[in-house]
């Protein structure tokens, strides 16, 4: 066993053992690498590095009360990277390429898995770039494949405490049929300043609008946005949000909770009409908002007035975790034991 104190992991970089890594190279995917080193070492005039040829994912790994590793939704994730990769044309990853690499570097790196009951898990953190040189702006001719791992607690530090986020309207994350789709790294660029801002000023998250009218909410920083009211699951459609996975997941318990699921647009004066909100995502699961800043008008929408998750939040919080920790049947079919 390793020494970690494993219940106060942060969402942060973990060094593990190894990574496994993969070179498309002369139109076609080589041999599977294992490797311990934490560094690649790339062609300088890589597209990686100067056109932003780069796609990542996150998908995360649970042991449950019976030892068994068992991870999430895998194969969306293969499905998401693979559109990410047709977004800005690299070579795109074949699902049993994507499912080995997965699977090895779990199995490498079990030790590292951590423990039921700690609330924590391995995160797995696969990433696509063009390592191919190019000087004119081109695709690459040549891509690896990477995927490394770690142990992380929650992504917001508060794990299931409510948080504040903050609307931001003078800066976009994505423009309407831009790359917002795509979990590329020029997304997470686009939104740092806003982030930042919020951070600095005190809240979690920097709340997107929609870059054309400025009048819908699209994302909460590196999670999509719910709201909940009137036994209604509702969730941002926008063509420059990231589908999701957990959110989809949401929206098929909301669904067997006996709720009504809407996917609409959902404008800023809506908000103060909400039951509850919160943002979701594989780092997040969910994250409760409690307040919204709208800081352009100085008003505050505010949720959960005790301080605590309402109760529709908390009841889908904790079934999905239950699916993922294996502790509730897997009516839907969504997780996988790695052996
Ligand atoms: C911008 C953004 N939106 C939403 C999500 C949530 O997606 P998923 O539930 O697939 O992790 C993520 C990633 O976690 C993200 O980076």
């Amino acid at each position: 066993m390793i020494n970690v104190e494993w219940g106060k992991l942060p969402f942060a970089y973990f060094k593990t053992d190894y990574n496994v890594r993969c070179y498309f190279r002369n139109g076609a995917w080589g041999k599977l690498e294992i490797s311990s080193s934490e560094n690649i070492s790339i062609h300088m005039a890589a597209t990686a590095l100067h056109y932003g040829q780069e796609a990542f994912e996150g998908l995360k790994v649970f042991r449950g009360q019976d030892g068994k590793i068992r991870i999430f939704r895998w194969e969306e994730n293969a499905k998401r990277l693979q559109n990410s990769a047709r977004g800005i044309l690299m070579a795109e990853v074949p699902t049993d390429l994507f499912k080995e690499m997965v699977w090895n570097v779990v199995k490498l790196n079990e030790k590292y898995v951590p423990p039921y009951g700690s609330g924590a898990s391995l995160y797995v953190r696969p990433l696509l770039i063009g390592t191919g040189p190019q000087v004119g702006v081109k695709p690459a001719s040549e891509y690896l494949f990477l995927v490394f791992a770690g142990p992380v607690g929650p992504y917001f530090k508060e794990g299931f405490k409510p948080v504040k986020v903050q609307i931001a309207r003078d800066f976009d994350r994505a423009a309407p049929l831009g790359t917002g789709i795509f979990k590329v790294g020029g997304n997470y660029a686009a939104s740092l300043r806003a982030g930042e801002r919020a951070h600095g000023d005190g809240y979690a998250a920097a709340l997107f609008l929609d870059a054309k009218e400025k009048k819908y909410i699209d994302e909460a920083g590196p999670a999509n946005f719910f709201g909940i009211k009137n036994n209604t699951y509702v969730t941002p459609k926008s063509g420059s949000i990231l589908p999701s996975i957990t959110n989809m997941s949401l929206q098929d318990i909301a669904r067997d909770l006996g709720m009504q699921v809407e996917v609409r647009p959902i404008a800023v004066d809506e908000l103060g009409s909400f039951e509850e909100t919160g943002a979701c995502g594989t780092a997040a699961v969910i994250t409760p908002i409690c307040a919204i800043e709208d800081r352009d008008y100085a008003t505050v929408f505010s949720y959960c007035k005790d301080g605590q998750a309402g109760p529709v939040s908390t009841a889908l919080y904790k079934r999905l975790q239950g699916i993922q920790f294996g502790d509730e049947e897997d009516k839907f079919g969504w997780v996988d034991v790695i052996e």
